[in-house]
């Protein structure tokens, strides 16, 4: 498969569900630990060799620009204050100028009005789209996982992470049909957004993880408003379908939910006991909040 360099970040989403914390920062600045949701979602791309960062973003969203850019006052007074490993950890995370671009969705259509939002800064080259809702907590990473199935695929394969959830939760998602498998991947038969249980065709779920072909902006330009009125990225995946292949892949490691507080709130809990420098304080916490000793 060709190398994937980009990756589009849809971020113009309103975060109705955290209000009020949301009503003057982004949801995606959330921090899960001491790093914001975005910032997670931008390491795991990284991980797996993006380059380029698109972010398509909204009204009151400019923080994220800034959180992406340098902050100079805080670098000079943290080198007066001799603060070195910080100073570190902030050019660590600093991506090299020219390779994050912003773009705006004007209105709140949908995912696949915001992903063709990103068409002219992608260009025609296949491109990873993360969602920033949705954390996988594993050393490899979701998108990591995704790459290595790819190389074994065709260069026009379209490839969407995917998970089990129980029967009672798929009408929640977009969901996938099952067929032949194909190295570490299977072939995708059909794929519904946010279908009623009895038309479900599976309990494998998207996952928030894609590997899409450029031709999908074509699609997408004129495509029709579907689940809940807005423009679905799933119904123009079908559409792609029809020419080039898809499969899904079922990654290792354990995904949060970040839109939902009890996905967000575990995220952080699990983010926490994998620091070393936190768990062991965690955990007894933990403990003593359960009435435990
Ligand atoms: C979006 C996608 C859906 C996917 C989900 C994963 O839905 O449309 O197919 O399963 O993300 O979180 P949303 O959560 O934006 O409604």
């Amino acid at each position: 498969m060709t190398r994937i360099r980009k990756a589009i970040f849809p971020v113009a989403g309103l975060g109705t569900r955290f209000l009020p914390a949301t009503k003057a920062m982004p949801k995606e600045m959330l921090p899960v630990v001491d790093r914001p949701l975005i910032q997670h979602v931008v390491d795991e791309a990284r991980q797996a060799g993006i380059e380029h960062l698109v972010f398509v973003t909204g009204r009151n969203k400019s923080v994220i620009e800034d959180h992406f850019d340098r902050q100079f006052e805080l670098e000079v007074t943290l080198v007066e204050r001799g603060k070195k490993a910080e100073l570190t950890l902030l050019s660590e995370d600093l991506p090299e100028p020219g390779t994050v671009a912003f773009t705006r969705q004007q209105s709140p259509l949908g995912l696949g009005h915001a992903v063709w939002c990103a068409r002219e800064i992608v260009g025609h080259e296949p491109f990873a789209l993360l969602l920033p809702d949705v954390l996988v907590q594993h050393p490899r990473g979701c998108l990591a996982q995704m790459m290595d199935a790819a190389a074994d695929l065709d260069p026009k394969a379209n490839i969407i992470a995917v998970e089990e959830v129980p029967m009672e939760r798929v009408h929640m998602y977009g969901v996938v049909g099952v067929g032949a498998p194909r190295g570490k991947a299977f072939a995708i038969t059909g794929m519904v957004e946010k279908p009623k249980r009895a038309e479900a065709p599976s309990n494998l779920t998207i996952t928030g993880r894609y590997i899409l072909q450029p031709e999908i902006f074509a699609i997408l330009e004129s495509q029709a408003a579907g689940a809940g009125g807005e423009i679905q990225l799933t119904d123009a995946m079908v559409a792609l379908a029809r020419t080039q292949p898809f499969y899904g892949l079922k990654f290792e490691g354990r995904s949060y939910d970040c839109g939902s507080k009890i996905g967000f709130l575990s995220a952080n809990v699990a983010y926490g006991l994998e620091r070393p420098d936190i768990a062991p304080e965690l955990r007894q916490e933990i403990r003593r909040l359960l009435g435990e000793k």
